[in-house]
């Protein structure tokens, strides 16, 4: 086949703020993805998806599918707009399509649908001004998040606060940097998990992934901030978490999380490829925080590659396993 990969580069750019980048890939994953298809003899060009002829690009240069993990640069719509130029050259391409990329990069949107399907999720409040009064209902400590914004991007240790004056405070910073709405959700006490979903004909839920923060206790961070991302590993900085795939749960808190990640995964009516993440209660209730239809799939650092090693799955097994559920999807919309 040929393929197109459409993607948002990481760049070295100091002008720029430090987490501008963040949801962008590097090239380590391009060429892993591309070396991965070229594996199975299929030919791949790469294509920046920040480049504004990109419709009469492939208008010009048509192809057989696209391999999407393009993140989009602008916009709350960003991550649908490469879809939304391939829908409208009727081009198929991997992944999600443009309502679901949508719906996953509004938090709050997306819980209102989990909400709806009785999925358990973190009580919450949008604040456009962060000046609304607070919802009596809402139990401190909580958290604030951007509510547009994805790999912790505007998430960090301040954004957990325990009173009201932290709160507002701390959500006049915010609003004045991201120039956003914000999300204020009750902080989940309890285990973090993520839960990775592939289709390949039928949903095959990953083995679950569980990441330990008590291991970080040195760096002062305790949970999936920005921090704890973008520098994951890092001992100096003490961001060292640890990864337990399968997460150590019994069989039964096992079965319910995966139901709940596959729940939230056709709530959303996502397409090949999901990770869901998840916050397990001190009575093991697992609340879903969001679900990422764009998972990052760095072959070393990613979460996602970690729970397909983990089912016994090369790397190459699992692009192709995105692309050739694309291809079958696209041959019963022919059909
Ligand atoms: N309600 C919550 N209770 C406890 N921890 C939370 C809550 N919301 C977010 N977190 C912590 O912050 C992290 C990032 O939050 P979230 O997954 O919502 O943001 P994101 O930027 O979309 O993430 P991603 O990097 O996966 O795209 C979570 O993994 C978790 O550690
Ligand atoms: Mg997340």
């Amino acid at each position: 086949m040929k393929i197109a990969l459409t993607y948002n580069l990481k760049k070295e750019d100091e002008s720029k703020p430090p987490d501008y980048f963040s949801e962008f890939d590097s090239e380590e994953t391009i060429n892993a993805i591309s070396s991965a298809l070229r594996s199975r003899g299929h030919s791949v060009a790469h294509v920046e998806a920040d480049n504004p002829n990109l419709l009469s690009f492939f208008k010009n240069n048509p192809v057989d599918m696209v391999f999407n993990i393009a993140e989009g640069t602008r916009g709350k719509f960003r991550e649908s707009q490469v879809p939304a130029i391939l829908e409208y050259l009727n081009i198929p391409h991997t992944g999600s399509d443009t309502f679901s990329l949508a719906l996953a990069l509004n938090k709050a949107m997306t819980k209102k649908i989990l909400i709806a399907d009785n999925i358990p999720t973190p009580r919450f409040q949008v604040f456009v001004k962060g000046t609304e009064t607070l919802d009596p209902q809402m139990c401190f400590p909580l958290i604030i998040k951007p509510n547009l914004e994805g790999s912790a991007k505007g998430i960090m240790k301040e954004n957990f606060v325990s009173d009201a004056t932290a709160l507002y405070r701390r959500l006049k910073e915010l609003i004045g940097r991201y120039h956003q709405e914000m999300i204020v959700e009750e902080f989940i006490e309890g285990t973090e998990l993520t839960v990775g979903i592939l289709e390949n004909g039928t949903a095959t839920i990953l083995p679950i992934l569980e990441i330990d923060f008590s291991t970080c206790a040195k760096s002062g961070e305790f949970f999936y901030s920005w921090r704890m991302k973008e520098f994951q590993g890092d001992e100096a900085k003490g961001l060292t978490p640890t990864f337990h795939c399968p997460a150590r749960l019994d069989k039964a808190t096992e079965t319910l999380v995966k139901e709940t990640a596959l729940k939230t995964h056709r709530a959303v009516g996502c397409y090949d490829i999901s990770r869901t993440d998840i916050r397990l209660n001190k009575h093991g209730i697992p609340y879903v925080l969001e679900i990422n239809p764009l998972p990052g799939l760095n072959p070393k650092e990613s979460n996602f590659p970690l729970m397909v090693y983990a089912a016994g799955m090369k790397y190459e097994d699992l692009i192709n396993s995105i692309l050739m559920n694309a291809f079958q999807r696209r041959k019963m919309k022919n059909g």
